[in-house]
């Protein structure tokens, strides 16, 4: 099995490249890519932990080095947000740079497990898809939007609301990664019940957990730890699935729904990436109208993406 990370070298890229050179299965190849030139001392650095994962560094002229014989490449390079910008305004910069790293996907390991980190999600999973289409390799059952950071968040403010060790705590969180496109099922939790205001508050918080980092970080990023968590648990569970056992991860994924073109459902992960999407089931009247009112913002990120590849 051999992982790639684009952008390894990053705040995601170096907490994510960590947890996976510790949590991986042993005999794991793990290729570490950014066009930062500290990213062979990061390879180096991560070397000297003692699990049974080869790490190698790649510098800006080696992406395809990287790719090769790739089963799963993980992409959080890009730039991230600043006090008062959403996720829209990192578009500019970012779209492109997805663009450039899933062509050298689609050329060098079309059959990868594609995982997008880089905002804005919801428009730039649509840009790789795209991209993939366009070299003529798109498989929509190996291209994830990772949304799992939003679900972690929900399962700690649950737990912490309730004194529940958030570890045993399962919140569906469906839909998109930005605003109010982030929706989480609270109706859905076993075991526990909310008032009207809680869920009101818990909705909005979850919604502004991204926020709350941005503005907590004062002009030094957003969120890294815990999204290099949110993503290894992503990979890790991919490994799994691909190694054959039943896992159901929430992630953005191309489902032609009446909801979207891409939404984030509980999806049963398999040998070759999604095995089943599966219904997020019965919504409360809040989610539901919560729901409808985020849609067409929802859509209209989609198409931004479509429309950047083909226009
Ligand atoms: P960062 O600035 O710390 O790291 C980004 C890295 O990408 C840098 O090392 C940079 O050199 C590298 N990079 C830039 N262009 C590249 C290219 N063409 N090829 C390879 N590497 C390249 O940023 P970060 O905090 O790690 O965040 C990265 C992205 O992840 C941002 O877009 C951020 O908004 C997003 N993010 C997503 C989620 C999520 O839930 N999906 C959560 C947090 C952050
Ligand atoms: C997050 O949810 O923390 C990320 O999408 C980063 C951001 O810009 O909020």
């Amino acid at each position: 099995m051999k992982v790639a990370v684009l952008g390894a070298a990053g705040g995601i890229g170096q907490a994510l490249s960590l947890l996976l050179k510790t949590q991986l299965p042993a005999g794991t190849e793990l290729a570490l890519y950014d066009v930062a030139p500290v990213v062979p001392g990061v390879a180096v650095d991560l070397s000297h932990i003692p699990t049974d994962v080869k790490v190698e560094g790649f510098g800006k002229d080696d992406l395809d080095k990287a790719l090769a014989g790739c089963d799963i490449v993980l992409i959080p390079a890009g730039v991230p947000r600043k006090p008062g910008m959403d996720r829209s305004d990192l578009f500019n910069i970012n779209a492109g740079i997805v663009k450039n790293l899933v062509d050298a996907v689609a050329d060098n390991c079309p059959k990868a497990c594609l995982c997008i980190i880089t905002n804005p999600v919801n428009t730039t999973v649509a840009i790789a898809a795209e991209t993939l289409k366009a070299k003529g390799v798109y498989d929509k059952n190996k291209l994830f939007g990772v949304t799992t950071l939003d679900v972690i968040r929900a399962e700690t403010f649950v737990g912490n609301l309730r004194g529940l060790n958030p570890a045993n705590v399962h919140v569906p969180v469906i839909g998109g990664h930005s605003g109010t496109t982030i929706l989480p099922l609270l109706s859905q939790v076993e075991g526990v019940e909310f008032t009207d205001e809680e869920v009101a508050s818990l909705t909005t918080r979850i919604q502004n957990a991204g926020t709350e980092v941005v503005e907590a970080k004062a002009g030094g990023g957003s969120a890294t730890l815990s999204m290099g968590q949110a993503a290894a648990r992503f990979c890790l569970s991919l490994v799994s699935a691909m190694r054959g056992e039943n896992v159901v991860e929430y992630t953005y994924v191309e489902t032609n729904s009446d909801d979207a073109q891409f939404f984030s459902h509980p999806v049963r992960l398999g040998k070759n990436g999604v095995e089943e999407i599966l219904p997020y089931g019965e919504l409360s009247d809040f989610e539901q109208k919560a729901k409808e009112s985020m849609l067409e913002g929802l859509r209209g990120d989609i198409k931004l993406g479509v429309e950047f590849v083909n226009n």
